[in-house]
């Protein structure tokens, strides 16, 4: 696969868990905690704790992906300023 288009997907798939992130960790933060597992809301928010646990290991593993497949552009910056020295 083309370097830019793999670029692209993995920016596409970063952001797309990035706004799950976003709203699973805010609906979380909202919610009503405590009540304990007799609530009506435990079951919803403990799910939405898995799903943003799970989500925050898939966002981190696009991450790495995204930083290996920028890693010429970082290095020729780093070089650029001075932070990493000419072979
Ligand atoms: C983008 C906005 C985000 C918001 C508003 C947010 C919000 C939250 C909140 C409120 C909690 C506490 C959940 C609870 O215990 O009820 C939490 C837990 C956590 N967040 Fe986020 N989060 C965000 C993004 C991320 C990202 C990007 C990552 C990692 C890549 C991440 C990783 C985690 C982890 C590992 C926990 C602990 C999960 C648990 O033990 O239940 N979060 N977050």
């Amino acid at each position: 696969m083309e370097t830019s288009v793999a670029r692209w997907r993995i920016n596409v798939v970063a952001f797309v868990l990035f706004v799950l992130m976003l709203i699973t960790g805010v609906a979380a933060w909202l919610l009503p905690h405590g009540g304990g597992p007799a609530s009506a809301v435990y079951g919803l928010r403990q799910g939405l704790r898995t799903v943003h646990q799970v989500g925050a290991l898939l966002f981190s593993l696009t991450i790495g992906i995204h930083l290996l497949l920028h890693g010429r552009y970082i290095r020729q910056n780093l070089k650029k300023f001075g932070l990493l020295k000419d072979r």
